[in-house]
């Protein structure tokens, strides 16, 4: 049996004194895990035999020589990492010419990481395509909206539209699976490397690709014409070969259709792939991408994550310091991709290279932002990168080992950390993020409104970070899902930018608050249906009879606007809208102050009641105390209830549930020491003891264990 089929903590803990307390939990745990339910045990984020919550890295043997890698490998055991990313950029090691594979290397690699009980994902290599594919096969490279062929020699410059690369892309992966779909040490699978940050080629071939998309979409020109008004400024089409690429501004209609095929694109490329490697590999292979968190809108990524096993992302602060509500933000909606536990596939060690300033965390904060990713539901952090290549373009970027091959500061705390991650794995497994609320993310309204923001300064994802922060803030735990996902589990629903609402989705919405959901809409919701098309019925649309009131006109704003009413007084800025309510039911909470004329006096969030729910409606980006104040107004009503209780300022409380357990984890972002106080006993599962309160250092971590 390869070491791998055990459990790796306690392969690790064989080789260690192990204490008899620990060996009693162990037993415990496992006889726990006995009684769960087979789905409990099967979150698809963690590897079946494997810790819970791995801790790992990213290596690049290819890159150093093979007399190394036993030191190097050593020191990554040492540090009790227990997961390696490799091969994502070593197509020229592996094919290194045409139809030549070389292999053995990457499977010296691959055993020599099992000896030392670390398991491997492999990444497929095409985000880097080798010279001497680019130059035998230029056609295989990307063009660029200026109509020049991308040059190689950075990375993301393979064109995903182009049947060649497709074809090289899927040959590569399929010797990958050939060779390692039943490899013991392979837990799993990473396509590409972030998708080309969605970068496309604009060469003829792929415009006819996005005629014929458009053609199986609309089926015929009259269709295409009507819901794009073509008759505007003389569009209309009469062959499908007419219509062109964006690459300046555009019709809105056809440049979000272009997002749309971008989507597809990509995700065809990805299948291509995924095809290959599940034929081969061994169905306890998982298959990820790595994504680039939910500010990042190149893709639909709720499209592109739907073959895969579970996301992954790359989760890097740049610039500054961690920002618990950002970040967290993020990694809610990374799980919400999915609707599952997710990896944090990639992070920063210490500092990257590619910010405007590449500050170093502060000592601590590398342990505070893996623990604060596990909070929310990552299942493995890993670093990238492990040592940093001798040369090239990243040269500078943060590693745990110098380019020298010994360790920098940091792999102390991150060693600390794995540890932590070991000793505590037993009380994550099976466990889950569970919300009472939840904020809507709709890729295809954030492009609708970026891509006729109509005052520069909107910014989709900031209005959505106020509602977020003001409402993680109350609930303690927030999820961040697709519009068209099921709604019933939660009790309050809010929608800060949902610019598209076709009819299917107002069904799906008015549903949700007919059966007792409390839905928040936020400015610009109802405009349009998917098309871009202007709705014939004023904001929000298909939802405003449901909603009682609608909107007579929208402002952008030169000024704030000062608001007054039942939820307070403050001011919005950047956009308000001109409600009107038609329905004597339906209540004004803020009336905008004397500011246009046009708006003086009048409603700017109303809500009502229908069947057993509600919907309010937010006319304008409110400062921080109205959301604030919305927000208690409207958990209150929905009843959503903090999943743990009163923790003091600078400190953030998350909850994983599993059976028969909750697992809080106290964060402190603060500069300052903290108490937690328990509402009873729990355990502390890094203290491993009973524990009635936590002190909590600047950075400092709790874990609480509760069973009861
Ligand atoms: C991305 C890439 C990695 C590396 C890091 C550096 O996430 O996937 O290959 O370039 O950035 O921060």
């Amino acid at each position: 049996m390869s070491p791998l089929e055990g459990d790796v903590t306690l392969s690790r803990l064989h080789r260690t004194a192990l204490p008899a307390l620990s060996v009693l939990i162990l037993a415990l745990s496992s006889l726990a895990n006995a009684t769960r339910t087979a789905d409990e045990q099967n979150i698809p984020t963690q590897i079946p035999g494997h810790n819970a919550i791995l801790m790992g890295t990213d290596w690049y043997p290819e890159q150093w020589p093979e007399s190394r890698w036993e030191t190097e490998v050593r020191m990554m055991e040492d540090a009790h990492l227990n997961v390696v990313r490799l091969a994502e950029f070593a197509w020229s090691a592996m094919e290194p010419s045409d139809g030549r594979f070389e292999f053995a290397w990457l499977d010296r690699a691959i055993r020599l990481l099992e000896k030392h009980h670390i398991a491997v994902v492999l990444g497929t290599p095409t985000a880097g395509p080798p010279a001497w594919l680019t130059h035998k096969y230029p056609e295989t490279l990307r063009v660029e909206p200026d109509g020049q062929r991308v040059a190689p020699g950075n990375r993301a410059h393979g064109s995903p539209t182009s049947v060649k690369y497709r074809e090289f892309c899927r040959g590569i992966a399929e010797e990958m699976a050939k060779r390692y779909g039943s490899d013991q040490n392979v837990v799993g699978w990473q396509i590409d490397n972030e998708y080309g940050y969605a970068l496309m080629s604009y060469d003829d071939d792929t415009k006819k690709q996005f005629q014929d998309w458009l053609h199986d979409k609309y089926k015929n020109l009259d269709s295409l014409n009507r819901h794009w008004a073509t008759a505007y400024w003389s569009q209309t089409y009469d062959d499908w070969s007419e219509i062109p690429i964006p690459t300046v501004p555009h019709n809105p209609a056809l440049m979000l259709e272009w997002k749309r095929f971008v989507t597809q694109a990509w995700n065809s490329y990805q299948q291509n792939q995924l095809d290959v490697i599940r034929r081969y590999a061994n169905p306890r292979q998982f298959i990820t991408g790595n994504f680039m968190g939910l500010g990042w809108d190149g893709l639909d990524q709720y499209t592109i994550t739907n073959p895969l096993t579970f996301a992954s992302w790359d989760d890097y602060v740049g610039t500054g310091h961690l920002d618990p509500d950002k970040n967290g933000m993020s990694h809610d909606g990374m799980r919400g991709l999915k609707r599952e536990n997710f990896w944090v596939i990639e992070t920063q060690p210490g500092a990257v290279n590619w910010s405007d300033l590449n500050n170093y965390l502060n000592k601590g904060e590398t342990r505070a932002m893996a623990w604060h990713a596990v909070a929310h539901g990552a299942d493995d952090v890993s670093y990238w990168q492990w040592r940093s290549a001798p040369n090239g373009q990243e040269e500078m970027h943060g590693t745990l080992v110098g380019a020298d091959g010994t360790p920098v500061p940091l792999l102390e705390e991150v060693t600390q950390t794995a540890k932590e991650f070991d000793r505590t794995q037993s009380a994550f497994r099976g466990t889950r993020v569970v919300s009472e609320v939840a904020l809507l993310n709709d890729y295809e309204s954030r492009w609708a409104i970026d891509l006729q923001k109509h005052t520069r300064q909107y910014n989709t994802y900031a209005v959505s970070q106020t509602y977020y922060k003001a409402l993680r803030t109350i609930a303690q735990s927030m999820d961040v899902v697709s519009p068209y996902a099921p709604l019933d589990e939660y009790k309050l629903v809010v929608a800060p930018n949902l610019n598209l609402i076709p009819e299917s989705l107002a069904k799906h919405l008015l549903d949700y608050v007919k059966n007792g959901g409390h839905l928040v809409l936020g400015p610009r919701a109802g405009l349009k249906d998917e098309y871009d098309a202007l709705l014939p019925q004023r904001q929000p649309g298909f939802l405003a009879d449901a909603l009682g009131a609608r909107v007579e006109q929208f402002y952008a704003l030169d000024r704030n606007v000062p608001l007054y009413g039942t939820l307070g007084s403050g001011a919005g800025s950047l956009w308000a809208e001109q409600l009107k309510t038609t329905d004597a039911n339906t209540q004004v909470l803020l009336r905008y102050g004397t500011s246009n004329g046009w708006l003086d006096g009048q409603p700017a969030v109303v809500t009502h009641a229908v069947e057993k729910g509600t919907i309010t409606y937010v006319g304008a980006v409110l400062d921080d105390t109205l959301v604030t104040n919305l927000a208690e107004l409207t958990a209150r009503q929905s009843g959503v209830k903090p999943v743990f209780g009163a923790v003091p300022e600078g400190v953030e409380v998350s909850r994983r549930v599993g059976a028969n357990k909750r697992v809080f984890v106290f964060i402190n972002f603060s500069q300052q020491p903290k108490t937690i106080v328990l509402p009873h006993t729990m355990r502390s599962l890094l203290e491993d003891k009973p524990a009635d309160t936590f002190e909590l250092a600047p950075y400092g971590v709790g874990l609480a264990l509760d069973q009861k």
